[in-house]
């Protein structure tokens, strides 16, 4: 496909910013929007097109904002609408645009909706946007047996009233009530919250959970499931709750606002891109992303995927085959705020066996992780899908390589997972601690300044920050020659000068079992993901008259020889 006529979001770089952990400008240890824009400069040094915000709305903060109780507005604690309008602005004089996170799957039960539903009569047009049905045993036992996500019973009971006796669905956690997208009310409701960011100059969105919105119909017992499994993998198994087709009519309903908008704002270019674990399933791939669907959806099997070849290369076929079926680019990541930060994750003793595959990487495994490997591997996977056809999602703080905070005390964990799986996990906080801007402990190391003239002592960051963190700041990083930061920085500059200008299509290259090789145009990107030296063959036809443009090791590949352990090379015409 000729540039020209690319979209932005098909081959963008994003950047995703989680408020909380940011910047936070006014000192009270919680990042905010006026945080964002005073760092603007350190996310725009990365080359990159937009920004994702974690949901920012008012909310609870049960899951950090993954409970909204008021879609159009913004979290006191980050800020305000007013703040949020000059980050647009601000953030478009550095031609960044400004993504949010819409979470339709479920609001929190603090929303005014779901507070007149709870008030309401069993059978009431309140009751009736959210999953509110009669519990069994005279209401005494829940509707089904369905278990939340994240641990415990998916449905918890009105109150003990006799009289009334129902129970409602919450797919996650009790505090985050289940929406019936059946609903008008519902329905309407969305189509205003997309209107109202897109007339704030939102330029798309990031949905979230799109795999448990819409349900069968009669909500029947999950059947049972043979076999030991995870309590935290069993919602992911319900064939009534998750993958449904209701939820595809969502998205097709989303999808048309979108369209209607643009159809009459000329110029503007909306996008939705879904989140949803669909690792291995390229059928599922396929079917979000049907032409009246999302834009894009996530490819989350690089991002799980072992440090071993074969794996590596399976993760890239699918995207890349459906890419050159339909023109649908993938959008690829290698982190997120779910899931163990990449360093350790690839630093584990046990990061190279297949069967550390797993949908379910909030767990550690338990291994032994070497911080300094787990660092290489994640510079040569970065240098891999810099160079693929497709957007990009950055997770703050991968440019600075930071590790999974491993050893959060129990008394400061704050993620619901912990608390509902009675600590069996331990959660998602490892991967948000706050960020390390500069080496001083006074400031929660550059996290929080003191308001404007306040010499008053910061407060303690939401999340410890372990003891070094400044070691690992962009200050620090800024100064070191070869450091991540720089790399990261290496990185979009090389996809500018040598990959945007590919053809938005690549295709898998046989350089022999240890390499994981991609062509694309006159771009071809080596990976060597095994722990020697590999040798590659020069004289092979994709690489005749080319010359390396990048390597994530210091050691550049000797004329007609090897690519180092772990690493990463793009050779180009
Ligand atoms: C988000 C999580 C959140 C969950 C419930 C996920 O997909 O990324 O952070 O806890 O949805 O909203």
């Amino acid at each position: 496909m000729a540039s020209e006529s690319r979209r932005w979001w098909q081959d963008a770089l994003v950047y995703q910013v989680y408020v909380r952990s940011f910047a936070d400008a006014d000192g009270d240890g919680i990042g905010d929007l006026e945080g964002i824009r005073s760092r603007l400069g350190h996310i725009a040094s990365l080359g990159v097109d937009a920004l994702w915000l974690n949901p920012c709305y008012p909310s609870p903060q049960r899951d950090h904002g993954y409970d909204v109780s008021d879609y159009v507005d913004i979290h006191r604690e980050y800020g305000s609408l007013e703040l949020f309008d000059a980050l647009v602005a601000d953030a478009a004089t550095h031609g960044i645009k400004v993504l949010m996170d819409l979470v339709p799957s479920h609001c929190s039960n603090e929303h005014p909706w779901f507070r007149a539903a709870l008030a309401a009569a069993p059978g009431s047009a309140e009751r009736a946007r959210f999953y509110f049905r009669d519990g069994q045993d005279d209401g005494r036992a829940p509707p089904n047996n369905w278990q939340a996500a994240f641990g415990g019973s998916a449905w918890t009971r009105v109150d003990d009233d006799p009289a009334d006796g129902q129970w409602y669905l919450g797919t996650f956690t009790p505090h985050q009530p289940d929406f019936d997208h059946t609903n008008a009310d519902v329905q309407q409701m969305f189509v205003d919250v997309f209107e109202f960011w897109f007339d704030r100059g939102v330029e798309g969105f990031r949905v979230d959970a799109v795999a448990p919105t819409g349900k069968h119909p009669d909500l029947p017992d999950q059947p049972p499931i043979d076999g030991d499994i995870d309590i935290l993998d069993i919602t992911w198994l319900n064939p009534h709750t998750v993958f449904r087709p209701e939820g595809h009519a969502v998205w097709r309903d989303f999808r048309a606002t979108l369209a209607a908008y643009e159809a009459r704002h000329p110029g503007r270019e909306l996008m939705m891109v879904a989140e949803a674990y669909v690792v291995r399933r390229p059928e599922l791939l396929r079917k979000f992303t049907r032409p009246d669907e999302f834009h894009q959806m996530f490819n989350f099997d690089l991002m799980l995927s072992p440090w071993e070849p074969t794996s590596i290369a399976r993760a890239l076929h699918d995207p890349l085959d459906i890419l050159a079926d339909t023109g649908v680019t993938p959008a690829w990541t290698l982190n997120n705020h779910d899931i163990q930060r990449i360093v350790t994750r690839l630093g584990r003793a046990d990061a190279h066996l297949p069967e550390s595959w797993t949908n379910n990487n909030l767990v550690s495994s338990g291994a032994d992780v070497d911080l300094a490997l787990g660092e290489r591997r994640a510079r040569a996977m970065a240098a891999l899908v810099f160079a693929l056809p497709g957007s990009l999602y950055l997770y703050q703080g991968e440019e600075l390589a930071l590790p999974e905070v491993l050893d959060i005390p129990d008394d400061r964990r704050t993620d619901p997972i912990f608390a509902l799986t009675a600590g069996a996990t331990t959660g998602r906080d490892g991967c948000r601690v706050p960020l390390p801007w500069t080496t001083d402990p006074a400031t929660s190391y550059g996290f929080s300044s003191p308001p404007a003239g306040d010499q008053a002592p910061v407060d303690e960051p939401w999340l410890p920050q372990p003891a070094d963190w400044g070691d690992r700041s962009v200050a620090v990083e800024e100064r070191r020659a070869g450091s991540t930061l720089h790399l990261y920085r290496e990185l979009s500059a090389a996809r500018r000068a040598h990959a945007n200008s590919q053809p938005l299509a690549a295709r898998a290259l046989e350089l022999g079992r240890d390499l994981v090789a991609v062509a694309r145009g006159d771009l071809v990107v080596v990976v060597n993901a095994t722990s020697a030296p590999v040798d590659i063959d020069l004289a092979h036809p994709a690489l005749t008259d080319t010359t390396v443009v990048l390597s994530t090791t210091e050691q550049p590949t000797p004329s007609g020889s090897t690519i180092a352990a772990d690493s990463t090379i793009w050779f180009c015409r």
